[in-house]
């Protein structure tokens, strides 16, 4: 449990406007929301965090079923879609097992950020479970860290606000050895961006179900 208390301890412990993840853009992912790429309909959000997403397709009208591991961040998604007026089943869950959902397939899965979190060894489960709860055209979006970063010395990071927890950097061919059984990237996406600390590039992709 140690990796859901790293996250419960930086949602309990951290102001809500210092936690850097929640002022990344997102542009990419708003466009194809907008443009109707993304489709209205069954949509899952795995780390949802504060919520964010999961209430900007919600009120778009998709049906959102959002999990993240932090009871804390799910609480304050709650407070948010509340805010909103809109209805998101929320799941205080580990996404690398999704048991609870039963067989639901979701048209749409969100990942904007959390697969680069995941322990190495729980990587392909946590793609096995995106498979098992999707069909056929269904689409995935999915951002995480890119090994373009500049600078970068090894596979993974260790970020200060996290602790001792590594977070990956993947390279296309790394998604593809992780999701290519199930999936084909449709559209991608680069974003060059300067965090705070470091400059962290991040890639995005657009997957559709095979
Ligand atoms: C970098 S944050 C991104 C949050 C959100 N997607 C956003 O864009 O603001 C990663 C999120 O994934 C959650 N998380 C990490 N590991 C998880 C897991 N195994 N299952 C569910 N959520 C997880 C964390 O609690 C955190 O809220």
């Amino acid at each position: 449990m140690v990796h859901k208390n790293v996250w419960e301890r930086i949602y309990k412990d951290v102001p809500l406007g210092r936690i850097p993840w929640r002022t990344a853009s997102a542009t990419w992912f708003y466009q194809l929301v907008d443009n109707g790429t993304i489709p209205v309909g069954t949509t899952l959000e795995l780390g949802c965090g504060t919520g964010e997403k999961a209430a900007y397709l919600a009120e778009k009208g998709c049906k959102v079923v959002a999990v993240d591991i932090s009871q804390t961040a799910v609480k304050h998604a709650r407070s948010l879609a509340k805010q909103a007026r809109v209805e998101i089943d929320f799941y205080a869950k580990d996404a690398t097992d999704l048991s609870f959902l039963k067989n639901r397939k979701f048209d749409f899965v969100l990942d904007f950020a959390n697969l680069h979190g995941i322990a190495r060894k729980k990587q392909q489960t946590y793609a096995g479970e995106i498979a098992k709860h999707t069909q056929t055209s269904s689409l995935f979006f999915l951002r995480c860290f890119s090994k373009r970063t500049p600078n970068r010395k090894k596979d993974y990071f260790i970020d200060q606000l996290v602790g001792s927890w590594k977070i990956w950097y993947f390279s296309e061919k790394d998604i593809l050895a992780l999701f290519g059984s199930d999936f084909k990237v449709v559209k991608r996406h680069k974003e060059d961006y300067k965090a705070p600390v470091v400059d962290i590039y991040f890639d995005e992709y657009l997957m559709e179900r095979l």
